[in-house]
């Protein structure tokens, strides 16, 4: 069941004009919450906005003791909601619900683990790089992005021993282009008796250009789809995504709890 608090803002952290990183006491949404699911969150008291939305669970934050004590959301200013999670104040109240969704699938060795991440996208790759750690897997990070002042986090996945292959569309950082050429080239260069499982979050056109590119090559993978999310319940259907099942059959999901990860094969991508 998933859990609802106003959880107290522990801190906020710009990390650029657009990106921060908010910090919150849910220490029992924390405990429960698995790689790749997401909280709910109504940024505001009044009615605008009226209602929540949906954010991966970006960090797991611990006491030194180990336990849980709260989670943080990696959060891209684009409207009212997070314009106002970008200004929250240390010791504000933010209605939080969750853990919601179907997390990512933790692969163990010897499989090996490739992420990948376009912009925000990166969000829910930091609890499952640790939860990769913990199994001893090999890990590594496809990230893009506009430019290099937009990857975050590189020495959190560093220090979690994660291998990071990074692209940026101006260049100023890794290689320049789109973060699925390199994807392309290692996953061609992978002897079929190696194991990969990729799994992916960001926009839907990289979501859909992995998803094909982890087809043409077999292999298995999972995506994190970004619908606009009412409830985040499976009561409002505004997060349907068209899918085909094994048996090819067409049918649609909500993404709220079907989701948000879900096999990129399976999904009809436009
Ligand atoms: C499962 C899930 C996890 C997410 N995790 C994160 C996260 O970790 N960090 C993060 O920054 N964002 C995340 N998002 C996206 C986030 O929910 C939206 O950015 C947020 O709803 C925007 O709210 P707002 O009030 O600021 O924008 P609004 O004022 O509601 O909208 C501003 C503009 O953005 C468009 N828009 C809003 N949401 C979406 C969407 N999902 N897809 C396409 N266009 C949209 C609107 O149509 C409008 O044009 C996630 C979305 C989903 C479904
Ligand atoms: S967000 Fe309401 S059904 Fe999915």
């Amino acid at each position: 069941m998933p859990i609802d608090v106003a959880a107290r803002v522990i801190a906020n952290r710009p990390l650029s004009s657009d990106y921060n990183v908010l910090a919150l006491a849910a220490p029992a949404i924390a405990a429960a919450a698995s790689p790749g699911q997401f909280v709910m969150l109504k940024a505001g008291a009044g009615s605008n906005p009226l209602l929540r939305r949906p954010f991966s669970v970006f960090e797991i934050l611990r006491d030194p003791g180990g336990q849980p004590v709260g989670l943080s959301i990696l959060s891209k200013r684009i409207g009212v909601s997070t314009t106002l999670l970008y200004d929250a104040r240390e010791g504000q109240r933010i209605d939080c619900l969750g853990p919601l969704g179907r997390p990512f699938t933790v692969v163990d060795p010897p499989s090996e683990a490739w992420m990948i991440a376009g912009g925000v996208g990166l969000a829910p790759f930091a609890t499952l790089a640790a939860a990769l750690r913990a199994r001893e897997v090999r890990s590594t990070l496809f990230y893009g992005a506009r430019r290099a002042a937009e990857l975050f986090y590189l020495d959190f996945f560093r220090e979690l021993g994660v291998e990071l292959v990074l692209t940026t569309e101006d260049g100023s950082l890794g290689e320049r282009g789109r973060v699925v050429a390199p994807l392309d080239r290692r996953l061609a260069g992978l002897s079929p008796a190696d194991t990969v499982m990729l799994y992916a979050c960001g926009p839907e056109g990289m979501l859909a250009a992995t998803a094909r590119t982890a087809m043409k090559h077999g292999r298995p993978c999972e995506v994190s789809v970004e619908r606009i999310m009412s409830c985040g319940l499976g009561g409002c259907y505004s997060c349907v995504v068209p899918m085909r099942g094994e048996d090819g059959a067409a049918h649609h999901v909500r993404s709220c709890i079907a989701g948000p990860v879900l096999r990129g094969d399976q999904i009809q991508w436009g």
